[in-house]
């Protein structure tokens, strides 16, 4: 007989009827009441134990962690919380998990210490609640762009090109760290490494995407992107998954507008679709904000923050404004800000983002129009000939979670821009071709997924949101 999910069994009519399946015990209280989960939902469903009519020795293994399969008949439930129940026939046991060593008990674990338990860490109920969001909004993702009709589009993982110049690359190579070959000048001979020059693993898909944009219209990219920043943050990862759309004939504005949509639909999807997993991790992100200082808690809760989020227009802001309001604000006068505000071309750090969305707008927050200075080669030159059309934008609790721009389809424009920063020509004739035959305005942004996963679940540090986290000093598992 055919086993069937949880989840598909907690909305069956119960008839008696016989049914089998598969799932890890939750709990076993009594000797009599096990709460099975399979994974398939959060909700786990009750099987009901006659214990004398069990073998001591087997039930012995029925333990936190134990994978059963479990025949019995449905049948409406006695208790409350749940409608249905198992009345259990049979019980086989594909595997127990000792008490005594097995890392993942019924009781409450630190975030740190699952971590290092992070094979495991997706037994729980916050883990598997926070991968299946997961799940969802990657979906949600690629159905929005292929709806609207988008290319999925796959950029390389090995690139010759740093695409955001902030040189914080992992090297790709086969040369023999100890003995690599030299030039006569010394240097690592990268002519003889395994591409012939030197590569990396890539830190955006942009440039070739912006490629495939200028012939294919509209695509987008969904794929790991790789940075050896040393940041050891809540919000960055050495290995991060990224979202770039593309779009030929597009301006700032219509990048704006797309970014809006886009952010609003999938957030949508999950609020239509995960409405058991987010209600869990609302409850949860409840008792971890009742720990905390009465002015540090958030003041809306998670399913109303998410559709506060899809439902009102982001404010949009000018660098130049929002420099303003930021030099001008109450943390900055008083010497709050770890960075303080005083001239204009500062970068922006996120407790300046965090500040104009959380505490000044109290919306999420498009800044556009940044000083040329402080963004990539690539960013179309405004008229004022000291910005360009960037934009980031912001969300309450996380800071940037997209980063975007129109581009510099100027040839000579982009020359400039590139020997100013000391970028060869020779290293990207090919993006410079993009500019030579066939030119157009075109823009784009990049999401980063585990920052839109952070939001979406409301979750505190971006290690707990992708399944195995890389960052500075840790690739375990
Ligand atoms: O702002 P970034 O660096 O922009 C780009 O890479 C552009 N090439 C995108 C484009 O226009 N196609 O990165 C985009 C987003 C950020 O806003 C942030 O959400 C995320 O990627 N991000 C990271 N997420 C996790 N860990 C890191 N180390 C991240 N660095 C960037
Ligand atoms: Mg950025």
């Amino acid at each position: 007989m055919k086993s069937i999910s949880v989840k598909k069994i907690l909305t069956t009519k119960p008839e008696s009827q016989k049914v089998v399946l598969n799932g890890w015990v939750k709990t076993f209280r009594s000797n009599r009441f096990i709460a099975l989960n399979d994974g398939s939902t959060i909700n786990n469903i009750q099987c009901v134990v006659d214990f004398e009519e069990f073998d001591e020795q087997l039930l012995k293994q029925i333990n936190t962690g134990a994978a059963l399969r479990i025949t019995g008949e449905l049948v409406e439930s006695q208790g409350r919380g749940q409608s249905v129940e198992i009345q259990v026939k049979d019980i086989f046991v594909h595997g127990g998990a000792d008490p005594e060593v097995y890392p993942i008990q019924p009781k409450k674990h630190s975030m740190e210490f699952l971590r290092e338990q992070a094979h495991l860490r997706v037994r729980t109920n916050t883990f598997s609640a926070i991968m299946r969001v997961r799940s969802a909004l990657s979906f949600a993702i690629h159905q929005y762009f292929q709806q609207n009709g988008f290319y999925y589009f796959h950029a390389p993982i090995v690139t010759g090109s740093d695409a955001e110049g902030a040189g914080e690359m992992f090297k790709v190579t086969t040369l023999d760290s100890k003995n690599p070959p030299l030039t006569e000048d010394g240097e690592v001979d990268y002519k003889q490494d395994f591409f012939g020059k030197e590569t990396n693993l890539t830190v955006s898909g942009q440039l070739e995407a912006e490629a495939y944009a200028m012939a294919l219209g509209k695509v987008y990219t969904f794929g790991p992107t790789f940075r050896a920043e040393n940041s050891n943050t809540s919000r960055h990862l050495a290995e991060f998954w990224m979202i770039e759309p593309e779009v030929a004939f597009n301006d700032l504005n219509d990048n704006m507008d797309l970014a809006e949509d886009f952010m609003q639909n999938v957030i949508k999807y999950v609020l239509a679709n995960c409405v058991d997993d987010l209600t869990f991790l609302e409850k949860r992100l409840l008792d971890v904000e009742k720990t905390k200082p009465q002015a540090e808690r958030s003041e809306m809760a998670l399913i109303e923050k998410l559709k506060f989020v899809s439902e009102n227009t982001f404010k949009r802001v000018s660098y130049t404004e929002a420099f303003q309001i930021l030099r001008n604000s109450k943390p900055n006068k008083k010497k709050k800000f770890k960075y303080p505000i005083n001239e204009w071309g500062a970068d922006l750090q996120s407790e300046h983002e965090r500040f104009l969305v959380e505490k000044h707008f109290k919306c999420p927050v498009i800044l556009f129009d940044y000083p040329a200075e402080i963004k990539a080669f690539y960013m179309r030159l405004n008229e004022d000939g000291k910005t360009v059309a960037a934009m980031d934008v912001l969300f309450p609790g996380i800071g940037e979670i997209i980063g975007g721009a129109q581009r510099e389809e100027r040839l000579d424009v982009l020359k400039e821009k590139m020997a100013t920063l000391n970028i060869p020509e020779e290293e990207l004739w090919w993006y410079l071709d993009l500019r030579k035959f066939g030119t157009a305005e075109h823009s784009g942004f990049g999401l980063g997924f585990e920052r839109l996963v952070l939001f979406a679940t409301g979750m505190g540090n971006i290690r707990d949101v992708i399944p195995f986290p890389r960052t500075p000093q840790n690739a375990e598992f």
